[in-house]
Parts: structure tokens; C-alpha cells; sequence
């Protein structure tokens, strides 16, 4: 039974995961807190995640129907993220993995992205993943559940992150995945806009797609709201949709795993899911697209069949990569 922590960023989540099932995944979201301010204003993330934790881990344990004493292992993300916000979680499990005497497990938040799809699918080797999130824009090869092999990574913005710029320029407010992809339902997809680096394999570039963006909203064609968020929703899918299908004619994979919350996106799920080359597309569940802790607990439970666990650590690693913790 393990009681799992993410406090990355701006969601506060405590999840209660048990044999690859989900018990309880609480969260509370500081979205209203940092709108004003247009983005994830880092000192009042953790501010806020110091102040939720205790409420939200109980509301976990309620919802769960279980004890602190069923708890066998605590699990939390150190890493990637903010630190202030990691340290947060990070204290309140080594707290309590000390008072409990129980194991703890450090996570990577990014594997927890990865696990995440655990929840419905089996993982399927060899596999071939794309992780898209805030923070993040990768294509990993996974040749067993340890191995993560970087093929390409976004040269400047993360995708999520040219989600939420668009939104901003069309003033849908923070976050702007969800609100681009409402707005996009009545687009038209006719405004052109560029697909940067495709002949390169192994990056992604949204900044330059950000610009274009922004030269449309301002030039003299006076597109409508609607057609930018579809045309850019539209582009985003195929530059996601052309560098997957490049590794998928270059080597054999038995499974695709989409996965970050920018797969919270609908169009782009079922625009992957249809024009890609490849049978097994597993993507999680719309509420485990987005940081939760229950992905960090089903990472967790993954964790616990490596040779060597991490062991308890008061330092959180900002900038980890997709290393394991520990290593
Ligand atoms: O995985 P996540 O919750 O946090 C990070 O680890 O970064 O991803 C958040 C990102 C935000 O940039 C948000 O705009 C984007 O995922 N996102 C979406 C959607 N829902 C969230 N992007 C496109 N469409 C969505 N429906
Ligand atoms: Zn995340």
C-alpha cells in the first residue's frame, strides 16, 4: 500500500495506490492562485503546497477507506520540477516515512508521466514513448521498464508550454491547454503556420511556432480566435505526429505510450491514435495525463523490482532528467 506525494508544481496531490490500483487521487489545484499572474509564480507554489498538504493527504486517506498504519511505502516526486515546491512534499513523506518507520521512495516525476498509463495498459517492450508536457517534450525509447533512451527533445519550449503562450496572446488566461482545445472546436484549420525542424529527427521547436502565432493574431487577415487555437491545436498534433512516426519506420516498437498533459488534448489523442503507424497506442486516462500522485505512486510500485532503490534523500534534483533517482 503506498501513500504517494507530487508537489512538482502547482497541483498539491496525495495518492493511495495498491497493486497497480488506484485507491484515491486527491489533488488541489493552485490554478486560481497564480491566474492573476499569468503563470506558476514559484514561491507562492510552495507557499500554497505547505499549506493544502495535510489537508489533502487526509482527504486521500478518507477516500482511500485506509489508515497511515496500512501504509507500507511512501512515495514522492524529487524531481524534475520546482524546488521550493519539491521540497515541500519531499518533507512531508520523509516525515512521515520516519515517523511510520516505513520505506521511502523517491520518484522521477517524469517516469511517474510514463507509469501513469500502468493504471489501464500493461507496458508493452520494446516501447517507444512521447512525453508532452509543461515542462517537457520528449521522445524516450524504452527497452524494459529501467531503460529510457532519450531520441529527441524540444530545442527551447516545451509543447504544453506553447499551449499556454497561445492562450495567453488570444486571452483565453492560465492554463491554456484546455481553453485553446474549447475554442478550437469551432475552428477552421486556414491559418498557415509553420511545422519548425522537420527534417531534423532527433528535436522539436515550438518557439518559432509561438511566433507565427503571434504574427497571425497581428496581420491583416484578422483571423478569428476560433481558427488560431484549431490551426495551432492542428499543427501541434502533426509535428508531435511526424517525429513519432520517423522512429516508428526506423526501428520496431510493440507499443506507443503518449502520455504529459498536453495528451489531455482530445483532438490530439485521436488525431495519434488514427494517422500513426503502429497498432498498441496507450495513452492514461484524461486525469492521469495531468500531474497527479497517483502516477507517482504506480511508478513507485515499479521502483520496488529495481536492484537498487533509492534511499532517502533531504535534496530534490530540479533539473534530473529522466535519470532514476538514486543513480
Ligand atoms: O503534465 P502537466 O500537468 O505538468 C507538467 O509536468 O508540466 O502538463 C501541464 C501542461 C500545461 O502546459 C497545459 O497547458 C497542458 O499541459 N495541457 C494541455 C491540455 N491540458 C493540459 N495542452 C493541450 N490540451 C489540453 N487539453
Ligand atoms: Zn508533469
Amino acid at each position: 500500500m503506498i501513500l504517494a506525494f507530487e508537489t512538482s508544481c502547482d497541483e498539491t496531490s496525495v495518492a493511495v495506490v495498491n497493486n497497480g490500483k488506484v485507491l484515491s487521487n486527491e489533488l488541489y489545484s493552485q490554478i486560481r492562485h497564480h491566474k492573476q499572474y499569468g503563470g506558476v509564480v514559484p514561491e507562492l507554489a510552495s507557499r500554497l503546497h505547505a499549506e493544502y498538504i495535510d489537508i489533502i493527504l487526509r482527504k486521500a486517506l478518507d477516500a482511500a477507506a485506509v489508515d497511515l498504519n496500512d501504509i507500507s511505502h511512501i512515495a514522492v516526486t524529487v524531481g524534475p520540477g520546482l524546488e521550493g515546491a519539491l521540497l515541500v512534499g519531499m518533507m512531508a513523506a520523509n516525515t512521515l516515512s520516519q515517523f511510520l518507520n516505513i520505506p521511502i521512495i523517491p520518484v522521477n516525476h517524469l517516469h511517474g508521466h510514463i507509469f501513469a498509463v500502468k493504471d489501464e495498459f500493461e507496458l508493452n517492450f520494446p516501447a517507444i514513448v512521447c512525453l508532452a508536457s509543461g515542462g517537457h517534450t520528449m521522445i524516450v525509447e524504452m527497452k524494459d521498464q529501467f531503460s529510457f533512451n532519450l531520441l529527441a527533445n524540444t530545442m527551447d519550449d516545451a509543447c504544453g508550454e506553447a499551449f499556454d503562450k497561445v492562450a495567453r496572446m488570444l486571452d483565453l488566461g492560465y492554463p491554456g491547454g484546455p481553453k485553446v482545445e474549447q475554442l478550437a472546436k469551432s475552428g477552421q484549420l486556414n491559418v498557415p503556420l509553420p511545422h519548425p525542424v522537420k527534417s531534423k529527427s532527433d528535436v522539436f521547436s515550438f518557439s518559432g511556432l509561438k511566433t507565427a502565432v503571434l504574427t497571425a493574431i497581428a496581420s491583416e487577415h484578422q483571423y478569428s480566435s476560433d481558427d488560431v487555437a484549431a490551426s495551432f491545436q492542428m499543427r501541434v498534433a502533426d509535428i508531435l505526429a511526424h517525429k513519432i512516426q520517423y522512429f516508428l519506420n526506423k526501428n520496431s516498437y510493440n507499443q506507443l505510450v503518449l502520455c504529459g498533459g498536453v495528451f489531455a488534448n482530445q483532438t490530439i489523442r485521436t488525431y495519434l491514435s488514427k494517422t500513426l503507424d503502429i497498432e498498441d497506442v496507450s495513452i492514461p486516462s484524461l486525469s492521469l495525463c495531468t500531474d497527479n500522485a497517483a502516477m507517482i505512486g504506480l511508478a513507485a510500485e515499479m521502483y520496488l523490482s529495481h536492484p537498487k532503490m533509492p534511499s532517502l534523500s533531504f535534496s530534490c534534483f530540479p533539473q534530473l532528467g529522466l535519470r532514476y533517482p538514486g543513480l
